[in-house]
This record gives structure tokens, sequence and C-alpha cells, in this order.
């Protein structure tokens, strides 16, 4: 059936896992994309398109949790060079600030283009005449143009979940010429903070020669609009979760199991270089070293999603937040007492949501991010106007959280002193805090992101 309503997608929400046995089942995808994309497509009519996660196999479209979801398929190459090539040791690395060196290479370029058609191809067939299609994110920006060429009919909006760096770095890549034309196939660019709509606006008139009047890009025949929508999380849904006493139970049991510190601290972040997991892990460790704070007093939680672990940086950022953790607790420790306690698994909501109720500080510090949900999804889960967010200037976040301890995570005495002064700040100083930040998010929730955008796209 034909659809009015397209997001397209690198990911579906669910992931398709096969177990020792055989057995296939489907577990939610990572990423903050799939949380805030679900909710908006759950209350709407309409169809996800977006690769399954298993490379090789080629699935019917089919139904979950009130989607209508239709697989497009990748082969075991194309994940490695699409996916984990261009997509994320290209274009991540040097979208965030070349923290790590983007490889350039002309055989994960053409992969990428293929790959881009195909799912150009895929949403031009399923989109009805005069659709709405929404495109998210780096790894489609040449699906824009794509989609245009094949139905021109079509209203083609784009959403860039991740920072769009400035022209200086952008400069480098070989390609940029057709990643800044893909763009412009969409009627609507979406980018989470004004500086990423600016720079993409600069490049078009410095690399296409392009006029553009303020937000408005004149490209052929057509105006494409650039601009600034800060994504956000489903508040009232997580406001209501953690209301429920099976949640608070939770929150209790897990602050027992870590044997009741006074302060615990916690970082929830897929297991991603640009996340500064080593940069807050450092200050905690030099807190205890200087005796700033002693064991038992303080327990960091670090959750770390295990993310692209086939990409070498990725598989070097594990053994390096390993052997830190291994060595705090190793020094720090005492009998039954870890000062660090580290995951590398994924937890359903329930168990994030107790896990955001029992931390006294949220620890957040990114050397770039385009939003960081964790932020958000604290400030939404903390009704009770406790806790603390610790949040990274680096992330798009800090434009709205500015009542959060903010922090240059690069800055490690500096990082130091604000998770002092959030661990030892007063209920009062807490609440005020907590209370401004919970009003914005409440606001700006979700839906009023994706409402926005898509009455911008309809103009
Ligand atoms: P990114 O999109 O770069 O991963 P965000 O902070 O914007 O970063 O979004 C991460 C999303 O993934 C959040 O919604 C968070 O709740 C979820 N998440 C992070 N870690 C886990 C985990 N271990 N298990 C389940 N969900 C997780
Ligand atoms: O926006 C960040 C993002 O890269 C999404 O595009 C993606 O779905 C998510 O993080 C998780 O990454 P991946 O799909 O590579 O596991």
């Amino acid at each position: 059936m034909r659809s009015s309503f397209l997001i397209v997608a690198n990911r579906l929400p669910v992931d398709r896992t096969i177990s020792a046995d055989g057995t296939a089942s489907w577990r939610r995808s990572p990423g903050g994309l799939v949380t805030a994309i679900a909710p908006v497509m759950q209350r709407r009519d309409g169809a996800w398109l977006g690769w399954h996660g298993a490379p090789g196999e080629e699935l019917k479209p089919f139904e979950h949790d009130g989607m209508n979801l239709i697989p497009v398929p990748l082969s075991a190459s194309e994940v490695e060079l699409y996916y984990e090539g261009f997509s994320n040791a290209t274009l991540w690395p040097l979208y965030h600030d070349v923290v790590a060196t983007p490889i350039y290479s002309r055989v994960l370029w053409d992969a990428y283009r293929a790959v881009n058609e195909r799912f150009a191809r895929a949403a031009a067939d399923i989109a009805a005449e005069n659709a709405v299609v929404w495109v998210q994110d780096y790894q489609l920006q040449l699906v824009p143009s794509m989609l245009r060429a094949l139905r021109p009919d079509l209203k083609i909006g784009f959403f860039l979940h991740i920072p769009f760096p400035p022209a200086e770095l952008f400069w480098q890549l070989p390609w940029r010429r057709e990643i800044l034309e893909g763009l412009l196939g969409a009627d609507l660019v979406g980018f989470q903070r004004p500086g990423g709509a600016s720079n993409f606006i600069r490049l078009c008139r410095r690399q296409l020669g392009l006029q553009n009047q303020r937000q408005e890009i004149s490209f052929g025949d057509r105006t494409v609009r650039a601009e600034a929508f800060p994504i956000s999380v489903d508040f009232g849904e997580l406001d209501n979760l953690v209301r429920e006493p099976h949640i608070l139970a939770r929150a209790k049991e897990i602050r027992a199991e870590l044997g009741e510190p006074e302060h615990v601290m916690l970082g929830v972040d897929r297991l991603d270089y640009t996340k500064g997991i080593g940069q807050r892990l450092k200050a905690f460790g030099e807190l205890l070293a200087d005796k700033t704070i002693s064991p038992g007093e303080a327990v960091f939680v670090q959750i770390a999603t295990p993310s692209r672990e086939r990409v070498q940086e990725y598989r070097t950022l594990r053994d390096e937040i390993e052997l830190r953790v291994g060595r705090i607790n190793g020094t720090h420790g005492v009998l039954g007492v870890p000062p660090v306690n580290y995951f590398h698994q994924s937890y359903d909501r329930d168990e994030l949501a107790a896990l955001y109720c029992a931390a006294d500080v949220m620890v957040v510090t990114p050397l770039r991010d385009g939003m960081n949900l964790v932020a958000k999804e604290y400030v939404a889960c903390r009704h009770d106007l406790r806790g603390a967010l610790v949040l990274s200037e680096f992330a798009g976040a800090a434009d709205e959280l500015k009542h959060a301890y903010l922090v240059n995570p690069w800055d490690v005495e500096g990082l130091k002193r604000q998770m002092v002064a959030a661990m030892r700040a007063t209920p009062h100083e807490l609440s005020r805090r907590m209370r401004s930040m919970r009003r914005r998010v409440a606001t700006y929730d979700v839906d009023r992101w994706a409402g926005e955008f898509l009455a911008a796209l309809e103009r």
C-alpha cells in the first residue's frame, strides 16, 4: 500500500537478532534517532523505511508497536562500506569536529552513493502522490536529490541529527559538492542548532555560488529552507513512567545494590568516542586520588551501550575505557565497593528510567553532540526536582538547558569542580535549576519538534 507520510532512515526502530538456537527476535535499535522518531510515528499514519540491522537478509514489510515498517536490505559488504565505512568512519568523525581522523576513500563513497540510491528508489515506490517524505540523518544525505529526480511531486524534508560542521572542516570532504547538492533536493533541511543551518548556508554560497535571503537558498527554480529545529524527548511519557511505583521501587533497589552511597553519579551513552566518557572517568578518578571524595561516598555508574563494534576507532575506545575503569577500581576500590560500576550492555526503558531516578548527578560530557537526548531524558524523569545535570557546552542540549552545571569536557579541573558542585548543591539550589530545565523540556517536547518541522515543510 502507498503511503502519504514516510520516514526514511538508515535504521528501523527495531533490530533483528538471531539467538544461538537460531530463533529470530526484535530488539530496540540504539540511539537518539529512534527515541525521537518512534513516538512521532506511533501518533501518525504512515510508514518507516529503513535497514533492519541484519546483513544480507531480505524481509517483507511488517507491523511493530503500532508502526508500519518497511525493511531495506543491505548486503554484508554494504554494511562494511556504506554503514561502517562512509557513514561512520568518514562522515561521523568529520561532522564531530574531527575528534577522530576521517577516512576518505572512493570505494566507501561509491557504496554510500549506491545505498542512498536504493533508499531513494524504495521511497519513490512507496510514496503516494504528493506524499510527505521525511529523510533522516547523515547516512542518507543524497536521498533528497535522488528522490526528487524520481518523484518531483513529493514534499521532501531532511533532518540532520548530528552537528553540521563549520565550512573549514567540511571543506576537507572530497565529495562536498555532491553532499550539498544531495541535501538541496529537499524543500526543508533541518538542523539541531542555528549554527548548523548557517554553516550549511555559508557552504552553499561558497561551494555552489548560491544566493540566499536569510534562511532561504535559491537553487535552480526552487527555494530550499535551512533552519534549526532542536530535537527532544517524549516528556509526558517519561514523566508518567517514573511516577509508577515499580520504577520508584527499582530506583531504591539500585541504590541499595550500590551500597547506599551518599552520591550516585551516572553516565549513559553509546560507547562512542564523541561522548567524552574517558574525560569524565578521568575527572572522577582524580577526585578519588586527591581525596576530594572517598570511595563509598560516591559511586559512578557508567552504562556504555555497544555501538559500531567493527569500526576500529570504537574497538580502540572500548579498550581504553575498560582499561581506565579497571585502573580506577584497582587503585581506589575496597572489597565489594568498586568506585566505578561499568556495564557494556543495553537496557529497557524501565531500567533506564529507574537508573535516572536513582542518580543524584547525571554526567553528560560529549566533546561534540548534535543534541544529546540522555540529558533531556534525565530532566524529564526528575519530577521530584532533585538530581543535578552536569552537561557539556558542546552538546546541542546546552543551548536549552542553561541551568545545568555546564562544563568544557577538555578542562579536567573545571569538570572536577562542576562535578563536586553538583554533588554538594543544596536541595534548594537543585530544585531551582531542575524546575527551570523541566519547564523547557516539557514545553519543547518531541511532538512540538516534529509538529514545527512538518508545519514548516507544508508551508
Ligand atoms: P545518540 O543518538 O548519539 O546515541 P542520544 O543521547 O541523543 O545519543 O540518544 C541516546 C538514546 O539511546 C537515548 O534515548 C537513551 O535513552 C538510549 N540509550 C542509551 N544507552 C542505552 C542503553 N544502554 N540501553 C538502552 N537505551 C539506551
Ligand atoms: O543521530 C545519531 C545516530 O547516529 C543515529 O543516526 C543512529 O540511529 C544512532 O545514532 C545510533 O547509531 P547506529 O545506528 O550507528 O547504531
